[in-house]
């Protein structure tokens, strides 16, 4: 298995008022192609951080993070904006989905951009809201708006899925749900996963666990056994 992503000495730290926030210290990191990685740690931690770093969204203030041989570190934003739209997919605590297109839609919105889209009545039938297609979101429950996320996301085939908080705004039956569907893409299309969390039962599912406190990793666990969604105990 390839490393998809490795940083190098990572720094973030944003001026406030008088002072600096050093929001991460010191980060080095390898990921594999293929992994569920779970990123646990208190608010304020730095984790969300991590997520914008590694997704582009935002540039580190010293290091360097690798893309398989790419330097995204170095990337002009014309070419971080490819990167995100052919490589990655977002999924976020609060669903961000249109309010006047319909569950399908919805889906079809995230296959626009794709160079190697996956067929939306596969990803529908996949998120098991293939009869619902026709609905409008506030028809849904939030575990089903969830999962209207997680395929508009999917639909685009993407090689790593970022997911923030996915189950924060979800009850256990539900999260689990959702988890359990992560696992069944991550298995099925071997997309890479990167889930930040408070939920430590959530570290039950994941290839690597990566701890952080104050800005830094203060560990990297490496699961033996990993467990399948439903028999995670919720905390
Ligand atoms: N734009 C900013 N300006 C100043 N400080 C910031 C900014 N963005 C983040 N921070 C600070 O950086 C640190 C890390 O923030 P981050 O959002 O990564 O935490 P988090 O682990 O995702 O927390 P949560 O679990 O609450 O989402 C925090 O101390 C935060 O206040
Ligand atoms: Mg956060």
């Amino acid at each position: 298995m390839s490393t998809i992503y490795k940083l190098e000495n990572i720094y973030k730290t944003y001026p406030f008022n008088d002072h600096i926030v050093h929001a991460l210290e010191n980060i080095d990191l390898e990921i594999t192609e293929g992994e569920v990685v779970v990123i646990l740690g208190p608010s304020g931690s730095g984790k969300s951080t991590l997520l914008n770093l590694l997704s582009g969204l935002d540039n580190p203030t010293k290091g360097k993070i690798y893309y398989y041989n790419d330097k995204i570190t170095h990337y002009t934003d014309l070419e971080l904006c490819e990167y995100r739209k052919n490589h990655l997919g977002f999924i976020f605590q609060s669903y961000h989905l249109i309010p006047n297109l319909t569950i399908e839609e919805n889906i079809l919105l995230g296959k626009q951009l794709s160079k190697n889209p996956i067929d939306v009545d596969e990803v529908l039938k996949a998120v098991d809201l293939y009869n619902q297609k026709n609905k409008y979101p506030y028809q849904l429950s939030g575990g089903q708006m969830q999962r209207v996320a997680i395929a508009r996301s999917l639909v685009k085939n993407p090689e790593v899925l970022f997911c923030d908080e996915p189950t924060g705004a979800l009850d256990e039956k539900t999260g689990k749900k959702v988890l359990g569907l992560l696992q069944n893409i991550n298995n099925k299309y071997h997309t890479t996963m990167i889930i930040v969390t408070h939920n430590p039962s959530i570290a039950g599912i994941a290839n690597t666990v990566i701890k952080m406190n104050s800005g830094k990793i203060i560990e990297i666990i490496k699961n033996t056994e990993i467990k399948s969604a439903e028999d995670l105990r919720w905390a």
